[in-house]
């Protein structure tokens, strides 16, 4: 078994045995999910908070939105609207920071960075956003004058942040965060009318050096980041650049080597308790290697239309998980359930664009309280191709049977699956008090036997498709939470697979959320 395999099954949560994890937790000494670089430039960017005039429903048709100029104000908003705060939260003594994207046990691993070739916007060079002070902190300067257009963003993830808490699993939970940081910078670009594209052309040592996280001496032991992935930032909206990627990837590699480099990372202070060698061993087994080039994908048209009205910067900035949902609420209609179900297809989601693979996620979802429709287990295949195998992955004892309003859906079994579901998902009652419920299916096998690296890949999509729901919920008025916690085996076999040809990496829950009146709210950056 490869070290990928082996690191997966090791980490599935079992009914008698959860994935070995720390046995006591400091609470007071979590790691700060800040990370801040001393000895750096700092470039301020302009207050958070700005409402753009782009309605949800607009996002249907992306194209159409007003290209909005390059400049640190929307520079700043699009950084905001990804990674930024959105609150601050407080329950008794503990106040805790919540952000435009999510993060599994809010522990947040991920780093983004900025490869600023653009000298009319700042000085070249690589910045790391701070969310905390939404400031840039200038990591390298460097003059690259033939990419002059050139704005790219990276993203990091520290395992230790999230190993503190969920210990061997962790890993798993760093790449799902990835996918959702990557939803979340798409859909912040759709709202100034600009585009992303994911640079696959770069391997996993190239990202480190153009982000600076390989340089180990500015960074304390332990608190490392691993590369995870770079995209062009498309803020013309009209493909037009003066180099090509694979130019501008020889002279951003050639130019960063000379490149004078500030600054060291701050320690996130926690104790280190616990090593789990096993995440340094998945995340080298996992390392992207190769440079194949891949395209942009074909933007997907809606089928079902938005209605929303809100503007997207609300959406996202009032985006939460729900901890509780009304079990005695009134049934989803199903034209939002459908709505949900088609903005995660790559067919019908243009800003599924920026996912260059096809698809290789599918979804078994829990439908527990949709209006006209029977309770019970359903599938949604994300792609026609994936039809045949996932029926023959499946027990043959259940239906298929087309839904007539939404005929890529498949009613499998109809049962009150609420219990079920509830088990499931490491007892939690989110997954069964909402309206339905979901796991990601992804093709394992298959991706992985291909590259190790595919199974972070999976996991990406994976996120992505939580950060759609998340957002398509918040938009309809309702509330999702992402559930990472899941027993993985038990649902396999719920379902009839005998082999790993499909695993369940994460699962969703969708609901009217109740909130918790014990706990206040404050101001994003009340405190800048
Ligand atoms: C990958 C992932 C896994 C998660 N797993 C769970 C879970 O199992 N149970 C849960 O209640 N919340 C889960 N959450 C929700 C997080 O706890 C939540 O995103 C975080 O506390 C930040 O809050 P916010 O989403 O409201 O900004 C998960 C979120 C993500 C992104």
């Amino acid at each position: 078994m490869t070290t990928v395999s082996q690191y997966h099954q090791r980490t599935k949560h079992r009914f008698n045995r959860y994935a070995k994890g720390p046995e006591t937790l400091d609470w007071d000494d979590q790691p700060d999910p800040f990370r801040r670089f001393e000895g750096c430039e700092i470039v301020s960017l302009p207050s958070p908070g700005v409402d753009l005039s782009v309605s949800w429903r607009q996002l249907d048709r992306p194209r159409q939105i007003q290209t909005q100029a390059l400049s640190l104000d929307t520079l700043g908003l699009f950084l905001e609207l990804s990674f930024g705060l959105s609150a601050w939260k407080q329950y008794g003594p503990d106040r805790w920071a919540l952000r435009n994207n999510p993060s599994s046990g809010n522990l947040h691993p991920t780093e983004a960075y900025l490869i600023n070739n653009v000298s009319a916007l700042m000085p070249q060079g690589v910045y790391h956003y701070a969310s905390y002070h939404h400031h840039l902190e200038r990591r390298a300067a460097f003059s690259a004058a033939e990419v002059n257009d050139s704005l790219l963003i990276g993203l990091t993830s520290i395992a230790w942040r999230e190993a503190w808490k969920y210990g061997e699993r962790a890993y798993r939970y760093c790449q799902l965060d990835i996918g959702h940081a990557l939803a979340a910078m798409r859909y912040a670009a759709a709202a100034l009318g600009w585009r992303l594209q994911l640079l696959t052309v770069y391997n996993d040592q190239e990202i480190a050096a153009l982000l600076g996280v390989d340089r180990v001496d500015e960074f304390v032991d332990g608190e490392r980041e691993t590369p995870d992935l770079l995209c062009r930032i498309d803020y013309k909206n009209a493909d037009e650049f003066s180099t090509s990627i694979e130019r501008e990837r020889e002279i951003l590699l050639e130019t960063l080597q000379q490149a004078d480099w500030y600054g060291k990372a701050r320690s996130l202070g926690a104790y280190h308790m616990y090593r789990w060698s096993i995440i340094d061993e998945v995340e080298k087994a996992a390392e992207k290697r190769d440079h194949q080039l891949i395209g942009v994908s074909e933007a997907g048209q809606t089928v079902i239309e938005s209605a929303g009205q809100a503007n997207v910067s609300s959406i996202i900035r009032q985006r939460r998980s729900a901890q509780h949902f009304n079990q005695h609420a009134e049934a989803m209609p199903t034209s939002n359930f459908y709505r949900m179900l088609s903005m995660l297809m790559a067919e019908n989601n243009p800003l599924l664009d920026v996912w260059p693979w096809r698809p290789a996620t599918h979804l078994a979802l829990f439908v527990h309280n949709v209006e006209g429709l029977s309770p019970g287990l359903y599938c949604l295949p994300r792609s026609q191709a994936a039809l045949l195998t996932l029926r023959q992955q499946f027990s043959d004892q259940f239906e298929w049977r087309s839904v007539d309003q939404f005929p890529s859906l498949y009613a499998l079994h109809d049962a009150d699956l609420k219990q079920i579901a509830k088990a499931l998902s490491c007892h939690q009652a989110i997954a069964a008090n909402g309206a339905f419920s979901l796991g990601m299916l992804t093709e394992f096998k298959d991706n992985v036997e291909q590259s190790d690296w595919h199974y972070r890949r999976l996991f990406w999509e994976c996120g992505y498709l939580g950060q759609i729901l998340y957002l398509e919920a918040e938009a309809l008025g309702y509330r999702g939470t992402g559930i990472g916690c899941f027993f993985d085996d038990e649902v396999h076999s719920l379902l009839g697979f005998s082999d790993d040809e499909l695993q369940s990496l994460y699962h969703f829950t969708v609901g009217e959320a109740l909130l918790d009146s014990r706990i206040q709210t404050f101001p994003a950056y009340g405190h800048l």
